[in-house]
């Protein structure tokens, strides 16, 4: 039965693996057969507390008793009051402007159309590589691949494109990238959207889709100084890398700089649809109540499947450890890396990791990742690439891993780098 109606579903979803699971529980899921697997992907960064964290079941089945859905411009219910608690404790003291909508495309929706009624300006600047989303808005945002826009031009316009600073890509130093990446940046605003025209600059503090890549410190800094100087508004597009993905609550923690607007979605809720747009309540006050929302944005269930998200995150410790078992893995890929020369390069921050392959002149090796990641899987660990080449595998294990099953999920992986090899 479930063959047959696996062909009924639309072809538009590719299976990256063959697995119908039956169930799931912290670092793996099962199929149909109860074979486990390690789940590295965290269905795409979302399940960071793990598969089916008692405490955040528990908390969807006690709401699932009181109210179900109870839509905000009707009514406000208590786990939307008890979720803008929780946030407001690991948000910039600045943010205190809370709204909910259900998945990132939306948020990012959301976040563009505050930016514009906030700072009366129309464009927006991203950066090459960037995913923000499949609407017709966000995929006028998104340049990681060109199948995601391909077909569906003309798209958005008023959107302008700027080199994220991805050293590896170019060759060159981290000074070297961030100083050009910002320099290109203060040209397109000479040359294409003035500053008096642009409502925001929006950046994924890691990129995700397009490659799993860390800027340096002092691009992001200088980037923050490029939209004060200029009254535009940065967006930090958290919404694979927050929620404590990389050791943190938020990823621009690590560079010491706040944005103005934050959109979060994905590890928020463990799982279920919820996502986020926070900035200065003084920026959501030129928003004119009515000129955006939605039915289901703050779902009951999904803010108490948050709320406890946050809790088990902090009270089990996970920053900590995902900044720990981040250092394990990234050393081990690190001493896999040395052995082996198509792994071109070894990043991450937290457990937000990517190996990227090249052949040895330095050409993408898409053929590598794919293969090792079909060896890896064959083996029991779910892997997933990114990168608009395709050729970089991206670690994203639950932040609850532990050291031997991280050590497991590199045994496997160095197990398909050899088998490759032959
Ligand atoms: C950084 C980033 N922004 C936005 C999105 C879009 O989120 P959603 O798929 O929930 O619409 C994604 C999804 O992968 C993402 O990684």
């Amino acid at each position: 039965m479930s063959e047959e109606m696996l062909s009924q579903l639309s072809p538009v979803w590719p299976h990256f693996t063959p697995i119908i699971a039956s169930r799931a529980e912290g670092s793996y899921v099962y199929d149909q057969a109860g074979k486990g697997y390690l789940d590295f992907t965290c269905g795409i960064g979302v399940t960071n507390t793990g598969h089916c964290h008692p405490q955040v079941v528990e908390a969807i089945k006690k709401q699932a008793e009181l109210l179900v859905h109870g839509q905000i411009n009707i009514i406000v219910h208590e786990p939307i009051l008890d979720l803008t608690a929780e946030l407001k404790k690991i948000v910039p003291p600045t943010i205190d402007g809370f709204f909910f909508s259900n998945s990132g495309a939306e948020a990012i929706e959301g976040a563009i159309k505050l930016a514009r009624r906030a700072t009366g300006r129309t464009n927006v600047i991203v950066f090459q590589g960037s995913f923000h989303g499949r609407t017709v808005g966000t995929m006028s945002l998104t340049t990681s691949k060109t199948i995601y826009r391909a077909g569906y031009q003309p798209l958005m316009p008023g959107v302008y494109v700027a080199p994220y600073p991805y050293a590896y890509r170019y060759g060159w130093s981290e000074e070297q990238t961030s100083q050009w990446c910002l320099e290109e940046l203060e040209f397109l605003l000479l040359s294409q959207t003035a500053p008096e025209e642009t409502a925001a600059i929006l950046i994924e503090p890691v990129l995700g889709e397009g490659g799993y890549v860390v800027p340096p410190a002092d691009f992001m800094v200088g980037l923050r100084k490029i939209c004060d100087e200029h009254g535009i508004l940065l967006i930090a597009d958290e919404v694979q890398s927050g929620f404590g993905r990389t050791g943190k609550w938020f990823a621009f923690e690590h560079f010491d700089i706040d944005p103005d607007i934050i959109v979060v979605a994905k590890g928020i809720a463990s799982g279920l649809p919820l996502s986020g747009v926070f900035s200065r309540l003084e920026l959501m006050e030129k928003w004119e109540p009515g000129s955006h929302g939605g039915t289901y944005g703050g779902n009951a269930i999904a803010c108490a499947a948050a709320a406890a998200t946050i809790r088990v995150i902090d009270e089990e410790g996970l920053l900590e450890n995902t900044s720990e078992r981040g250092s394990q893995l990234l050393a081990g890929l690190g001493h896999l890396q040395e052995k082996y020369s198509e792994i071109g390069d070894v990043r991450g921050l937290g457990l937000m990791v990517g190996t990227e392959f090249r052949t040895l002149d330095r050409k993408p090796n898409k053929k590598a990742a794919k293969g090792i990641i079909q060896e890896c899987l064959d083996e029991g660990l779910i892997l997933l690439s990114c990168g608009t080449w395709d050729n970089t595998v991206r670690w994203i294990p639950p932040l609850m891993v532990n050291d031997e099953q991280i050590q497991q999920g590199l045994d496997i992986f160095e197990k398909a780098l050899e088998k490759t090899q032959s």
